[in-house]
């Protein structure tokens, strides 16, 4: 059984105070077990964060690939670790597109991000012309492939794939069902190809790009569809709180 994840990715938004206010609103109203419910937050702000989350967990939205050096304005995965966090998102496509984390780069974060003990959040997805010309199963076999290139892991628990195509995130554009589990499903079948189908089986895949309340229990009652990662609807407290009963 994969427990399924509701995970917050709030970019660039909430001030600390902000954040913490939203974390004693949230934290002792959401579902005790059967998910797991997670806000990807600031870096700046994760350890004031982790220090008052009981319920709710804590991740990153990014992390360097290396262990430490020149790299300024950097936040090396020790540094992370030490906040407490237990997950980093790698591979957003906004960071692709903005700051150049091609998979190479996307495959040496997981691969440092699970040698310090951080599930990685691995988000992959087409755009719109990748789409529409019907190359959506070959950019996702692309980016799965490179990205999971040698990487090795015990607990496939501690491994969690994104499908978020891009023409979905931020646009209030969903995926329907059908399209959200037939990308889920064929990402399954392609870590299947890598570790087998014991291990696909057991790893979680969500769905991300413009899930909100209202079409958040059609997606996630998909097969393959393991919960969600939210941006713009995890930011109001009641709306996170209804994303997670959602399981
Ligand atoms: P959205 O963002 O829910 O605002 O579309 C999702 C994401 O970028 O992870």
């Amino acid at each position: 059984m994969r427990k399924p994840i509701l995970a917050g990715n709030w970019k660039m938004n909430k001030t600390r105070d902000e954040a913490i206010q939203f974390i004693l609103q949230v934290d002792n109203k959401l579902p005790k077990s059967g998910v797991d419910c997670i806000v990807c937050a600031p870096a700046i702000i994760l350890r004031d964060l982790v220090k008052r989350a009981d319920t709710i967990q804590v991740g990153a939205q990014n992390m360097n690939e290396n262990d430490k050096g020149a790299y300024t304005g950097e936040i090396s995965p020790l540094m992370l670790k030490d906040t407490g966090v237990k997950y980093v998102i790698v591979g957003h496509s906004e960071r692709r597109a903005y700051y150049n984390e091609n998979d190479a780069v996307v495959n040496a974060k997981i691969k440092k991000a699970l040698e310090f003990d951080l599930k990685p959040i691995v988000c992959v997805g087409e755009n719109l012309e990748e789409r529409e010309t019907g190359k959506m199963q070959d950019v996702l076999k692309s980016e799965i492939n490179k990205a999971f290139d040698g990487v090795v892991f015990e607990d496939p628990a501690n491994v969690i794939v994104a499908y978020e195509p891009i023409w979905a995130i931020g646009t209030g554009k969903t995926a329907t069902t059908e399209q959200a589990e037939e990308a889920c499903k064929y990402i399954r079948e392609l870590l299947a190809g890598i570790y087998g189908v014991k291990t696909a089986d057991k790893i979680r895949i969500l769905y991300g790009g413009s899930m909100n309340t209202k079409n958040v229990n059609d997606l996630v009652a998909q097969p393959d569809v393991d919960g969600g990662l939210v941006g713009g609807a995890s930011l109001d407290a009641d709306n996170f709180i209804a994303l997670c009963k959602a399981f």
